[in-house]
C-alpha cells in the first residue's frame, strides 16, 4: 500500500491548491486537514478558535491527524501548524507518510496573505510582523520535521507536478 504524502508548511505557501492538483495527477485522494476538521466538529477554523483557543483547536487537529495517518494512499494537506507538533509528525512517520514542505519565499507568502480574512492568527493589526515573526520561528521546525522540500514560489500546478515526482 501507498504510504500518505503529507504537505507542510507555512500559511499560504499553497498546500490546499497544490495538494488539489497533485491528488489528480496522482490518482489518489485529497484530505484537507482543516476541512476534515471542520466537518467533524461542525464549525469553521476561526469559530473553533474563538470558542476552544487555539489550545482547543491544537487537540482536535492531533485527533485529526490521528484518524487520517493510516488511511493509506493519501495527499494530505496539513495546516499550517500541523507539523511543529512532534506527535503529529510521529503519527505521520509511523505510517509511513512522507513530509513535503512546500517551500515558499516570505515576500511571497505576504504578498498571498496580505487580505486575509480567514485565518485566526492573521486577524491582527500589525500582521506583516507577525507574518515575519511567525515565519522566522517556524521555518527550522518545518525544515526539521519535512522528509523533503519543493520550491513552491511557483503556481500551483507547477509545485503540484514537482510533487508528483516524488511518489514513491
Ligand atoms: C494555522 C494554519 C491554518 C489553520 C489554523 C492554524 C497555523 O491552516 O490550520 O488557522 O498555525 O499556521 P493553513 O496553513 O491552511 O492556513
Amino acid at each position: 500500500m501507498k504510504g500518505n504524502i503529507i504537505l507542510c508548511g507555512f500559511m499560504g505557501c499553497g498546500k490546499s491548491s497544490v495538494g488539489r492538483r497533485a491528488a489528480v495527477l496522482c490518482g489518489r485522494e485529497l484530505c484537507d486537514l482543516d476541512r476534515y476538521i471542520e466537518e467533524k466538529a461542525g464549525m469553521t477554523v476561526s469559530e473553533i478558535f474563538a470558542r476552544y483557543g487555539e489550545e482547543g483547536f491544537r487537540r482536535l487537529e492531533r485527533q485529526a491527524v490521528r484518524e487520517v495517518a493510516g488511511t493509506p494512499g493519501l495527499i494530505i494537506a496539513s495546516g499550517g501548524g500541523t507539523v511543529l507538533s512532534g506527535d503529529n509528525v510521529e503519527a505521520f512517520h509511523n505510517e509511513r507518510g512522507l513530509i513535503v514542505l512546500l517551500d515558499a519565499p516570505l515576500a511571497a507568502l505576504q504578498e498571498r496573505l496580505k487580505n486575509d480574512k480567514r485565518r485566526p492568527l492573521l486577524q491582527v493589526p500589525d500582521r506583516r510582523r507577525v507574518i515575519n515573526e511567525l515565519y522566522e520561528r517556524r521555518i527550522p521546525l518545518y525544515r526539521a520535521a519535512a522528509d523533503v522540500a519543493v520550491d513552491a514560489g511557483a503556481p500551483p500546478l507547477t509545485v503540484a507536478r514537482r510533487v508528483a515526482k516524488l511518489e514513491k
